[in-house]
């Protein structure tokens, strides 16, 4: 729920606006400290679901470091929060992979031709790089297809097989990757499978990666399972290091997405028209799909007053959902979306024009910072223009 302090601001804010907040992104790099400390494991902070370097200065006393999905992100781990630098992607290009060997220090490959395509410009950094490999489990409780990377066909990660047949000379640790919004009970048997397929491989190795998709910092996330089963995976195969790269984990509930409304007309009921989008500032909303929930909202009908919010794109399909409120709506009053860091504003667009949020950041002690506004200049310099 936004604290009061927060609301209180909104009106300040030019709309529609990112605000982030310092203390729950705080809360959440406590209990994962505390995590890697009981478990004895290293945890790294991953890029792709929420960056900001105000963010990084707030979480670097708590994480291992970042893991990047290529070279922007790896860069952007390097300058803004250092610690381990972890990259992993389906493939990487020469150039990519030339810049790449300059920030990380770990790379995970997705399939032995890219390992040893790569293997030159690793030997040339001029510096120790631990090289892994992806593995397919080929099981993963993800209900969501095109969240669920081990699906039919899946691109992502060599298996068992494979491994056999190849050997693990030329690699020092494993990465997988199979979850998403889920808990310990699905870790435990995710792992159960990984023993049985990768076990043998995983005693001659000093790592192992257990990707994200774990909601490790939600109050009712059974975080003791979770130490146990890092501590016993680790005794049983004697590695050396285990790793988890959550993103979500990190940033849930620690960012709010502020919008005003624009219009309220009516076809068949009412409908808002808002200074947000679900394609371009939420596409999660769309792609998921999921209902964001927006603070003082009820189910339709739980209150009086039911409005489809919608957008104001083209795209006949950006409704954000149908929303009740105690009082009716009107122009120009505020809508405060939570918990939107996580995969909202790394994915937003400038679809028909339209101007990104703003960016703005509260510190622990409330002040709220206006980190960044974006103008003609960012959209017109991404299409070529030269301004
Ligand atoms: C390889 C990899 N690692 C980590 C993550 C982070 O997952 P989450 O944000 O669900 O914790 C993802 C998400 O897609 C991923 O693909």
């Amino acid at each position: 729920m936004a604290n009061q302090a927060l609301l209180n601001c909104f009106p300040e804010l030019k709309t529609p606006a990112f605000v982030i907040t310092e203390s729950d992104l705080i809360k959440n790099g406590r209990i994962l400290k505390d995590v890697q400390e009981k478990a004895d494991c290293k945890i790294l902070w991953a890029l792709k679901c929420f960056a900001m370097p105000e963010a990084a200065k707030a979480l670097k006393p708590y994480l291992a470091g970042t893991c990047a999905s290529g070279l922007f992100e790896a860069r952007f781990g390097k300058e803004n929060f250092g610690g381990e630098n972890h990259v992993y992607a389906p493939a990487f290009s020469d150039e990519d992979m030339a810049e790449i060997v300059k920030y990380a220090d770990h790379i995970s490959f997705n399939s032995y031709s890219q390992l040893r395509h790569h293997r030159k410009a690793i030997e040339g950094a001029g510096k120790p790089i631990k090289v892994g490999l992806r593995i397919n489990p080929g099981y993963s409780e993800v209900e969501t297809m095109i969240y669920n990377p081990c699906a039919p066909y899946s691109r992502f990660g060599v298996g068992a097989e494979e491994l056999e047949k190849e050997g693990i000379k030329e690699i020092s640790g494993l990465h997988f990757h199979t979850m998403c919004e889920q808990r310990s009970d699905v870790l435990e048997r995710t792992l159960d499978v990984v023993a049985k397929k990768f076990g043998p491989f995983l005693r001659d190795l000093e790592w192992l990666n257990m990707g994200g998709g774990q909601l490790i910092t939600k109050p009712d996330y059974d975080r003791d399972h979770l130490i146990n089963l890092i501590k016993e995976f680790k005794t049983a195969f004697g590695l050396k290091t285990i790793y988890l790269e959550p993103g979500e984990a990190v940033a849930i509930d620690a960012g709010y997405l502020v919008a005003s409304v624009l219009d309220i007309i009516e076809n068949g009921m009412p409908i808002a028209i808002l200074d947000t989008s679900a394609a371009n500032h939420m596409p999660d909303v769309l792609e998921m799909p999921y209902r964001p929930y927006i603070v003082g909202s009820g189910e339709p009908k739980e209150f009086p007053y039911t409005y489809r919010l919608g957008a104001m794109t083209c795209l006949a399909g950006d409704y954000i959902g149908d929303y009740s409120f105690p009082k009716p709506l009107k122009v120009g009053d505020r809508l405060v979306f939570t918990d939107m860091a996580i995969y909202s504003f790394v994915k937003t667009c400038m679809f028909n024009g339209i101007n990104l949020p703003s960016l703005a950041y509260q510190k622990e002690n409330g002040e709220i910072k206006l980190i960044r506004e974006f103008t003609y200049a960012d959209y017109a310099g991404r299409l070529g223009e030269k301004l």
